[in-house]
Formats: structure tokens, C-alpha cells, sequence
């Protein structure tokens, strides 16, 4: 079976995302930093590695990486630089090295350009911004999800990726982020794009064909 690598698979979006896996055929590692505080079933294989640390051995024998880690709205700058933007540029290192077929990004919404983000978030959106920029031109197949602000609302299926004007619309639920993750990861089409995610009115299959043109 081939072998999917969730790094961030103790977050929030990354809980969501491996309870969704086990559908699906495939082997699922998972990266941590400290396996002691982690309960998963016996089916997913833990990996032990910080982004910050040495993690190349990580992604080998992965066929598809899904970096869906972060430093966390209350990290300082430092984290935000060595996790955000250096643990992703390791981790697409790390992709490319051991031949992963398929990197699956979680960026921001704003990361294209952080000059018309939240103010608030623009170191983050600027360390996104060049994570995104070297996964694009590493050689690695990728596709990129740019959600919105994250809330823990049920994920009701319906998105679209057109960015609201009012910046209070400008949100998505993680369960539904994580079902679009899910979707990328079974449907070749979404290779080499980027999408933005929003709650919206369409299905996920619909919303994410139709920005595929
Ligand atoms: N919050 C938002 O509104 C928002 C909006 C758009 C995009 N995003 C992005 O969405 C993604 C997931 O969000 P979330 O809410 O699920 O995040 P989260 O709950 O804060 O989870 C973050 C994950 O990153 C891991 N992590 C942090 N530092 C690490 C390191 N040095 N090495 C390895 N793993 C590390 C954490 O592991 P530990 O369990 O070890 O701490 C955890 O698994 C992130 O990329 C975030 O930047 C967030």
C-alpha cells in the first residue's frame, strides 16, 4: 500500500484528517515530536522527528507528504521562521530526497500576497508566502490549500474558493479543511494548484473542479 506522511498529524486539522484516513487504502505515518503524548490506533505508524531538528528520515518510503503543521497563533516571531518557513522548506527538502510523489501544503489564505493580508498576521503570511514559493519551484509535484481563518465549527461538505470581500466571511472549518485534504489526495487533477478555502455554498468535489480550469 502507499505510504501517506501527515506532518502535524497531533494538530487540530491533522486529528480530523487521520480519523478520515482509515477509509482510505493506505499506510499512514504520522510525525511527532514527543510520541508519549500521542494516542493513535495501532494501524498508523509514529515517526518521531521536529521540524526543527533532523527529519529527512521521515519521508522515506512516503508516497505523498501533507505538511499541515504550525507554530500556533500565540508563537513568537522565532517559531514562526523556524517552523512556518524553515521546518516547511525541511520538510519539501525532505520530500524531494526520499522521491515523494504528491506534497500536499496547508498554507493561508493571504500567502500569495501578504501585503493585502490581516496585518496582524504578516510575518506568518510572509513566512507562508516563501514556504509555498519554494514547494512551488522544488520540482516536487504539490498542490496547495489556502484556508481561511480556522474554526472548530462541524464541517458541513460546502465550500468555495473565490475569497469573500468582508474579511468575516473569510473563514472555513478545520473538518472541512481536512475533507478537502482528503479529496486532493485521491484525485490526480489537483496537482500542481493552489486553491483557497472558504465555508461556502458547493460541494467540495464541485468547488474544487471548478477552480481546476
Ligand atoms: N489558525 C488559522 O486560522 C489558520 C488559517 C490558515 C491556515 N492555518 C494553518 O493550518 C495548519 C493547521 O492548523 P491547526 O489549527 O490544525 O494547527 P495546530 O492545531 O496548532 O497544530 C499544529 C501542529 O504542528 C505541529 N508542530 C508544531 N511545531 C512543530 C515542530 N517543530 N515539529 C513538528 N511538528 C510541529 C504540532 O505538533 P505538537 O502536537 O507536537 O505541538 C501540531 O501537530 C497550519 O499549517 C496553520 O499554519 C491556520
Amino acid at each position: 500500500m502507499d505510504k501517506i506522511l501527515v506532518i502535524g498529524g497531533t494538530g487540530q486539522i491533522g486529528k480530523l484528517l487521520l480519523s478520515g484516513l482509515s477509509t482510505l487504502p493506505y499506510s499512514v505515518a504520522v510525525m511527532v515530536r514527543d510520541r508519549r503524548k500521542c494516542t493513535f490506533s495501532d494501524s498508523i505508524d509514529v515517526i518521531e522527528a521536529d521540524l526543527e531538528g533532523d527529519m529527512r528520515f521521515a519521508t522515506e518510503g512516503c508516497k505523498t507528504v501533507i505538511f499541515t503543521a504550525g507554530s500556533g497563533a500565540n508563537a513568537g516571531l522565532d517559531k514562526t521562521f523556524l517552523v512556518d518557513l524553515w521546518g516547511a522548506k525541511k520538510a519539501v527538502d525532505a520530500a524531494k530526497e526520499n522521491g515523494v510523489e504528491h506534497f500536499i501544503m496547508v498554507s493561508s489564505r493571504g500567502a500569495d500576497n501578504p501585503d493585502f493580508g490581516p496585518a496582524a498576521i504578516k510575518p506568518y503570511l510572509v513566512a507562508k508566502h516563501f514556504s509555498d514559493e519554494y514547494l512551488i519551484r522544488s520540482g516536487l509535484t504539490y498542490t496547495i490549500l489556502r484556508p481561511g481563518r480556522l474554526t472548530d465549527e462541524a464541517g458541513s461538505g460546502l465550500i468555495k474558493t473565490i475569497r469573500p470581500e468582508d474579511p468575516n466571511e473569510q473563514v472555513i472549518s478545520r473538518e472541512d479543511t481536512a475533507s478537502v485534504i482528503k479529496y486532493c489526495l485521491i484525485h490526480p487533477f489537483v496537482h500542481g494548484k493552489i486553491y483557497e478555502l472558504y465555508a461556502g455554498q458547493e460541494k467540495i468535489p464541485e468547488a474544487i473542479a471548478a477552480a481546476s480550469d
